[in-house]
């Protein structure tokens, strides 16, 4: 399996041999590391915050740590508990200040970033309790601007902070200092920017319960800080980060005033870091070792720069463009064209498993062995319709033995309404024929009340999980039949870690492995295809892959999976780029209508999905427009002109 497949391979010689932050790419205007992913990060500023922890103790003072909430920083909280436990740091001289707090806030409310900041860290370490920090939630409105006063005056008071955390916003909000927010701002209370609380949505089960306001640490104070570390992990940031980095400091993105601090480090994942010059374009940069990869992913760019389809780009573009060491390494431009026209071409098939009696030179998948047998995996109970339905349809009516696989319930994406919708047709199809659905009347009462009185964030009972399970459970069977997937071939791993009740989930545990095997040695598949979405904002479908990835590492003398071919496909929420896809497969317009129909299947996901983000399209026409405008972008390269196409990325 290619494990680098989510590595920046794409370094300018002149960076190699570099500390990645010691040098400023003349693009980049914030010192800036890039790690593999958010895990090792995380280790990586735990071990600097246990540094500066223990150098202040040997000076005998205090360490004023500046801390964030949120997603992001959950894995730092966790090495630092472990570090605590496991190698005795102490956090008796520690004095922490948070960023923020939610206004009105009740600090036991699960959302609530006094509860966060007491689970993720504060129970679990020694930290004395008058030593912690937070804005507080509940002050009446007149209070709030001397508690303001009063919190910058404690931060000055305790020398001023040594090391401060930071997230960002897809506003670019630091702290939720969100965009028209000035250099200087001092602590206070502000409103919130409608993204923002679109992104908070799914935390508090819906837009209509996120509050309007916070208290937030203002620009001034955070930029008066020694050390700033921001951190941003997947493909959501990598916009914006990509501004607060490379464009010119402004106020309409707050984090881009880190630009003019004196000692702010950087740590991206290999996703945020997607829309950096030095990955995106890094040609621009300096020199750069031309593989495979580098080549077509400069050739589509310089395509879409100077609209040209690929076969008309001529010597002259690509020395305009900076991509002259291309044409002087590989060229002349017809030499590239041909090549990379040729490699693009061949990744178009209509037959995603294979072509039987064809020639398979030049083919994304092998001819045979025909009929395969297929795993489709998919973290949700629709995200197999939603992402790749119609290559699904063609692989099962080109007849290969197709199985998919569920990997979580989906039950927390149910609305209440449905689950009474439900019940009422049991209720009332037991009553008009007077058959015995044993305790129907009374589970029907008890649900109704219960739902009736549920506040928003409530978990629901282990009944009402169910139910939920059982509704999504029937909508992919119903989709999986449309397409002509028999039920013998439809299962429900329903992985332990989902089960939370809430939108947090746990990490991948050993059971969800342990279930991923089974399956995996059950069905022992020809082609595996499995989610590569990582911005799933809920983080489902990164542990769903984790899980995948886990698995095959433990099945890996396995016969069977050395004949194995593994696809991602991507989704709901963002396609792949072009140099990366290996197979793309194309729809024609009644095809188009065959997936839309198996995603509208899904019901309880129609109209309004529980947790839509910021995209208030529906699924099916998010997918619908994703993939055309990859059958659009086919075109304009010069391919052939399809109504819709799916694209898969191969890693293995
Ligand atoms: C949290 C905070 C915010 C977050 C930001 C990113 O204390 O101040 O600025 O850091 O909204 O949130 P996540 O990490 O959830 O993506």
């Amino acid at each position: 399996m290619n494990e680098n497949l989510f590595n920046p391979e794409y370094l300018p010689r002149w960076q190699k041999g570099y500390e990645p932050d010691e040098f400023l790419t003349h693009f980049e205007k914030i010192p800036l590391r890039i790690y593999p992913d958010a895990g090792e990060a995380s280790v990586f500023i735990a071990g600097e915050i246990a540094t500066l922890i223990h150098s202040r103790q040997d000076q005998g003072k205090n360490c004023v740590l500046g801390l964030a909430t949120g997603s992001t920083p959950v894995k730092i909280y966790d090495e630092l508990v472990r570090l605590h436990r496991e190698e005795g740091l102490s956090f008796r001289n520690v004095i922490t200040f948070n960023l923020d707090e939610y206004y009105p806030m009740d600090p036991r409310s699960v959302q609530s970033y006094h509860r966060f900041m007491h689970e993720y860290l504060f129970d679990h370490i020694d930290i004395l309790p008058e030593n912690i920090h937070i804005p507080d939630g509940r002050l009446k409105k007149e209070e709030v601007w001397e508690y303001c006063r009063q919190y910058d005056r404690q931060i000055r008071e305790a020398g001023g902070i040594d090391l401060q955390l930071l997230g960002i916003g897809r506003t670019g909000h630091i702290g939720f200092n969100e965009p028209g927010t000035p250099v200087n701002a001092s602590t206070r209370l502000v409103t919130l920017d409608h993204i923002t609380i679109s992104d908070a949505a799914s935390d508090f089960f819906g837009e209509e319960n996120v509050p309007r306001m916070a208290i937030t640490m203002g620009t001034g104070t955070i930029l008066r800080s020694k050390k700033i570390i921001l951190l941003a992990w997947g493909e959501g940031k990598a916009a914006t980060m990509q501004k607060a980095v490379e464009e010119p400091v402004s106020d309409l993105l707050p984090a881009s005033f880190l630009q003019n601090h004196p000692d702010t480090l950087i740590l991206l994942d290999t996703a945020a870091s997607a829309e950096l010059v030095r990955i995106k374009t890094p040609w621009l940069l300096g020199p750069c070792e031309w593989d495979d990869t580098l080549v077509r992913k400069a050739v589509v760019w310089l395509c879409q720069k100077v609209s040209k389809p690929i076969l008309k780009l001529t010597d002259r573009d690509y020395n305009d463009n900076g991509l002259a060491e291309l044409v002087t390494e590989l060229g002349p431009d017809n030499k590239i064209n041909i090549r990379i026209f040729n490699e693009l071409q061949h990744t178009i098939t209509g037959w995603p498993g294979g072509k039987p009696n064809a020639d398979d030179t030049t083919r994304p998948e092998r001819a045979l062995p025909y009929p395969k047998t297929v795993l489709v995996f998919s973290p949700h109970p629709d995200d197999d319709v939603i992402s790749m339905g119609g290559t699904l349809a063609r692989l099962v009516q080109q007849g290969h033995q197709v199985h998919t696989v569920y990997q979580t319930s989906g039950s927390i994406a149910v609305f209440d309404d449905d689950v009474l919708r439900y019940l009422d047709f049991v209720n009332g199809y037991s009553a008009i024929f007077n058959n015995e659905i044993s305790g129907s009347g009374e589970i029907y009462d008890n649900v109704k009340s219960l739902l009736g009185n549920k506040q928003p964030g409530q978990v629901d009972t282990p009944e009402v999980i169910e139910m939920k399970t059982a509704i999504r459970r029937g909508e992919a069977r119903a989709a999986c039949r449309f397409i002509g997937i028999p039920d013998s071939q439809v299962h429900f791993l329903n992985l332990p870690f989902y089960n939370t009740g809430s939108v947090k989930k746990n990490p991948v545990g050993e059971e969800d492995i342990r279930l991923t095997v089974e399956i995996l040695q059950q069905i022992k598949p020809h082609q595996i295809y499995a989610a590569g979405d990582l911005s799933d904002p809920h983080g489902t479908h990164r542990v769903c892959l984790d899980a995948i990835f886990r698995a095959i590492e433990r099945l890996k003398q396995e016969e069977w999976l050395a004949g194995c071919r593994i696809w991602l496909y991507r989704g709901a929420w963002q396609e792949w780029d072009l140099d990366q896809v290996a197979m793309a497969v194309p729809l024609s317009p009644e095809e188009v209508h065959i997936k839309r129909n198996a995603i509208f299947k899904h019901q309880s996901q129609k109209d309004r999905p529980l947790f839509p983000g910021i995209d208030t399209r529906e699924f099916w026409q998010r997918a619908e427009e994703r993939n055309h405008a990859t059958a659009v972008l086919y075109d304009k390269l010069g391919m052939a002109e399809y109504q819709a196409i799916e694209v898969f990325v191969r890693i293995q």
